[in-house]
């Protein structure tokens, strides 16, 4: 058995060497931010300030520099070593970090699932009577797939003060086992265990302009994160780029629209890759549509949702043009396929 001990906090817990320090910190009943658990979503970084570590499986989810400077998934490091962490990075205040995991588990009935647009599904679920589950706009579920082990991650793209049902938009992957559970002709009224919520992307409060880059089923907890600053009447210079490869792709362009209407500093760039019909927008990489459509972002916030390639190309680009990395938010949505999901 090692030692952490976590800092700011000062707070040390036994781990076991064939436990991750996520799962030791959870045990002794203190919190560390967490969110898929295999390594995908990076929710659970913490840099490393003592000790060694051995680590479960390489992941996107970490850059290369942050890498080199000592960060590491607390969901898949485990000591070999006394180690000390410091988790200054999740931003948790004393009280959060004492109170243990609140996240729950909740039993929800799928009302509808339908096709948005080119292998992009919309899926409803709704709590059972009386029970709801707060979440901010930004985070995500880890939904188990009936008869199958393992969860999938979703973010939330509804607002979150709709809480007896959460909007998830989920990419269709052939043989996916939830993407095969969701185009089953009779998926309405099947009941789903799902956990949450999860994940740190949230709208910052700040006054900075903001751009938000989406790709694909990317474009979820931005949707969600759009309609909650719209329910507040936010003012923010707000730019929204939203990738895909061809017209067939995009999806919730109605609800764009009110949302153009309702809030003056929003502007939308929807880029196609392939456009195959007359399209007078942007075209290329979104990548591309970013660079050309402002020489500097210096000052803005970024948040960036979709698949890891994109994110990558993105960040660097922004940072290319003066956002700083601190002011840059992203969830890839790395798919989990058979990668070992732990407890
Ligand atoms: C924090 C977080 C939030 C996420 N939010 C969302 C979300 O809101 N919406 C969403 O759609 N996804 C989201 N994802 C990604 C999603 O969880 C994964 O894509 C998940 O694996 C899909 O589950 P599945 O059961 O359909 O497929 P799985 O059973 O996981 O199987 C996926 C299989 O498809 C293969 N594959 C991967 N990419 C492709 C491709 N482009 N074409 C064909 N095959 C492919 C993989 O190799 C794998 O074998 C999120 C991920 C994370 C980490
Ligand atoms: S919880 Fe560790 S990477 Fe998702």
């Amino acid at each position: 058995v090692y030692k952490v001990q976590a800092e700011p906090f000062g707070e040390s817990f036994p781990c076991d060497e064939d436990e991750s320090i996520l799962a030791a910190a959870l045990r002794a009943g203190l919190f560390l931010r967490y969110g898929c658990k295999h390594g995908g979503c990076g929710t659970c970084k913490v840099s490393l300030v003592e000790g060694d570590v051995d680590v479960a499986a390489s992941s996107y989810a970490l850059s290369p520099a942050e890498r080199e400077a000592g960060t590491v998934l607390v969901c898949q490091s485990y000591p070999a070593d006394d180690c000390v962490i410091d988790v200054t990075a999740m931003d948790l205040d004393e009280e959060e970090f004492h109170r243990g995991d609140t996240s729950g588990e909740f039993t929800m009935r799928v009302e509808t699932a339908h096709e948005l647009a080119s292998d992009i599904w919309q899926v409803t679920l709704v709590h059972e009577p009386g029970t709801r589950m707060p979440f901010v706009a930004g985070q995500f579920v880890n939904v188990e797939i009936p008869g199958a082990s393992g969860v999938r991650s979703y973010s939330m793209a509804n607002c979150p003060s709709a809480d007896d049902r959460i909007e998830l938009i989920c990419k269709y992957l052939p043989g996916g086992l939830f993407s095969t559970f969701m185009t089953r002709p009779d998926v309405a009224g099947e009941q789903v265990r799902v956990a949450g919520p999860f994940g740190s992307m949230a709208v910052r409060l700040s006054h900075r302009d903001v751009v938000m880059v989406a790709g694909g089923s990317g474009l979820a907890p931005l949707l969600s994160m759009l309609r909650a600053l719209a329910r507040k009447g936010s003012e923010r210079d707000i730019t929204l780029f939203f990738g895909a490869r061809s017209a067939a792709e995009l999806y919730a362009l109605d609800e764009i629209g009110k949302l153009l209407e309702t809030m003056r500093g929003l502007t939308f760039v929807p880029v196609l890759a392939e456009p195959h019909e007359a399209w007078d927008g942007a075209t290329g990489l979104v990548t591309d549509a970013i660079a050309a459509h402002r020489p500097s972002y210096s000052g803005t916030d970024a948040y960036l949702c979709g698949p890891p390639g994109m994110i990558a190309a993105a960040t660097k680009i922004l940072v290319s043009r003066g956002v700083r990395e601190k002011n840059i938010s992203f969830d890839a949505f790395v798919p989990t396929g058979d990668a070992k999901v732990s407890a």
